[in-house]
Formats: structure tokens, sequence, C-alpha cells
């Protein structure tokens, strides 16, 4: 007799992971959204560092990045959550606020792990289709927000589609939310995104909204995806406090902290290496746009493009692939013959651009 799981495993979709981690050195990796600069070299040696007292446990109270990444946005460390990337707090807050009979609410397609939160509590997703221009359709969204609604996801800049929606919008949208519907406003890559002005300007929703939380992560713009360090700046304590209780004590290990904390202190290289990225965006939109293809205005670290009628979406990602260009199949993503592009260094760019011209 096979095992027997719980019903809910065979709810829970199974994460489109990238393939292609067998392939090699010489392979251009714009599958996965990270960023194309490694780490500086001052933070990896505070993660190896960190390896010296690694027969202790790390920290649970995260006590040193909390009170960093407070000081960096002024907000109080007892409001800001923490996770291993912010899958991890993405994934608790599903187990914290949903359960049988209450509703989620995001657009689709948006993070791919986002339908993982309904399935894995027997919650109702709602997924609102997203608009003619590949964005959120937040006047729809607004419209299935019920007495059931928990929970609201917005992904801004929206992962696969790469679109924003600039913070007036989505003021106008929070207005209509109930305050106890949680709203978490997912701006994984919003340090790329020329809509939204800097950083630091969503965080004067938290003011307005008791039930916001601004989700963001190491995994992008510094570069640490590896180490899996996500953090969530929020409106209120209950959602930090919530999050936490439905976690193991020791969810961030040492040298991620240690790193975490490191990266902090190199704004203005983050800065020049942002600032680099759109340089690198754009040459990669128009180039793709020179090809004859559709692509969305991107905001993000990434490029979303529409494949012409007749060519295989799967043909093209498997071309490229043996190529040496691994790029992410819209079909995995929610939607098919799309494509979403990784801004990878200019070789790796040129490399894209010039495998994609001869499959089309
Ligand atoms: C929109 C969005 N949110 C959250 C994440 C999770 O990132 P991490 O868990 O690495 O912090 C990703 C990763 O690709 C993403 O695209």
């Amino acid at each position: 007799m096979p095992i027997e799981f719980a019903e809910r495993i065979r709810r829970i979709p199974v994460y489109p992971v990238a393939a292609g981690y067998d392939l090699g050195e010489d392979v251009a990796m714009l599958a996965s959204n990270e960023s194309c600069f490694p780490p500086l070299a001052q933070v990896a040696q505070a993660g190896a560092g960190a390896l010296t007292g690694a027969h202790r446990y790390p920290d649970p109270s995260y006590a040193p990045l909390r009170r960093a990444l407070a000081e960096r946005y002024g907000i109080p460390p007892a409001r800001i959550a923490l996770g291993q990337g912010s899958c991890d707090i993405l994934l608790a807050a599903g187990e914290a606020l949903l359960e049988p009979g209450a509703e989620v609410v995001y657009a689709w397609p948006a993070f791919s792990v986002y339908p993982h939160l309904a399935a894995a509590s027997g919650a109702r997703a709602i997924e609102v289709p997203l608009d003619a221009e590949d964005r959120h359709d937040l006047d729809a969204m607004a419209a299935e927000i019920t007495v059931a609604t928990r929970l609201v996801l917005i992904c801004n800049p929206n992962n696969p589609t790469s679109t924003a929606h600039d913070l007036d919008s989505i003021a106008a949208f929070l207005d209509r939310v109930p305050s106890h519907v949680c709203v978490i406003l997912d701006e994984a890559y919003c340090e790329f995104a020329l809509a939204l002005g800097d950083t630091y300007a969503s965080l004067e929703l938290l003011r307005r909204y008791p039930n916001l939380v601004l989700l963001r992560t190491f995994s992008k713009v510094y570069g640490l995806a590896g180490l899996r360090v996500g953090y969530g700046l929020c409106a209120s304590e209950d959602f930090r406090v919530a999050v936490d209780q439905v976690r193991q004590p020791f969810y961030l290990n040492a040298a991620a902290q240690a790193a975490a904390i490191e990266a902090l202190r190199w704004q203005d290289e983050v800065e020049r290496r942002v600032v680099q990225t759109i340089a690198l965006r754009s040459t990669l939109e128009d180039g793709v746009r020179r090809l004859g293809l559709w692509a969305a205005a991107s905001d993000a670290n990434f490029i979303w493009l529409h494949l012409p009628e007749g060519l295989e979406e799967s043909d093209v990602v498997m071309g490229l692939r043996d190529r040496g260009v691994l790029v992410r199949a819209g079909a995995s993503l929610g939607r098919t013959g799309a494509l979403r592009v990784t801004v990878g260094t200019e070789r790796e760019n040129e490399r894209f651009l010039s495998a994609l011209a001869e499959l089309l």
C-alpha cells in the first residue's frame, strides 16, 4: 500500500522550478529573475564569517537584522516580519490567515507561489485576469472582495509580466478594501520600478492602511537569492506575530542574517547596480522589439514578451536551451505564447537576442 498523504497534497501545485541546473557553467541563466551581479566581497565574507559560530543556533529574535531594516525604513523592529525568502512569509501568511470558507484574491498570471496558499489551506482562490496591457485589473479585483475575503495579494511590479501600477492607483485600490482584510503588496522587484519612485514611497501607504504589508526580498536587488532572506514591512504588529507563530523558531540561518545586514550597508553600490540593470533592461527590450515582438514596458529585472502566432512556445524555449540560454516559458507561469526573460549581463542578453533571432 502506498503512503496515505493529507488531501491537500493533491491540491498543492508543484512549483515550476527552472530547469537547467545540470547544464554546466556556460549557460545564460535567465529563468529565475536573479541578479546578474554576484554579492559584494564584503557581503560574502560576512556570511562566511558567521560559519565559525555555526555550532550555535541562530539568534531567534533576529534582532540585529530587524534593527538594520528598522533603521533603514523608519519602522519599529516589531513591525518587521522576516522569512527564509519572502516566499516563506507568503506561505506563513496563507497559514495564518486562510482556512476553508475563506477567500484569497489575486491577479493571474502573477507569482507562481500564490496558488499554493489556497491549496494548502483549503481556502478559495479568486484569480482575477490581468487587463489588456498585462497589468493587474484593480477594479476587477476590488469587485471580487466579499465577506469571505481574508487576504489580497498584489504583485507590483508583477511577476511574470513585469508591469507595475503607480502608488496612486494602489492607494485608490486600498481605499476599497475593508480594513480587516489583509493586503500584501508584493514588492519583490520595486527597486527596479521607475513607475514607483524611490523605495521609500510606498512606506507612506503603511501609515494610511493598517491592514497593509509590503513584502520585499534580498533575493533580487541585493543578489542574495541563494541565502533566502525576505522581509515584510507591516502596518501593524499583528501580522508579524501571526506569521512567526506558524513557523519554526529558527527560520533564518546565521550566515543569511549576517550577509543581509552587511548588504544593507552598501546602498550606493546597490543603487549603481539598479541603474546598470535598468540600462541593460532597456537594451534587451529594444532588441526584442527590433525583432518585431511585443514586450511589456518592464518595471522589473526581467522582461515579458509575446511570441508571434504560429510559433510554438516550447520549441522556442527548447531552441534557446540548446543554444545555452535558459528562460521561462509563459505556459509554466499561467499564459501560453509568452516568455519571461531575466535581465542578464550584456553578454548574456546578446546571447539571448541572437539565439532568439535564429529561432524566429
Ligand atoms: C513576486 C515575487 N514575490 C516573491 C518572490 C520570492 O522571492 P524570495 O522567496 O526569494 O524572497 C519572488 C521570487 O521570484 C517573486 O517573483
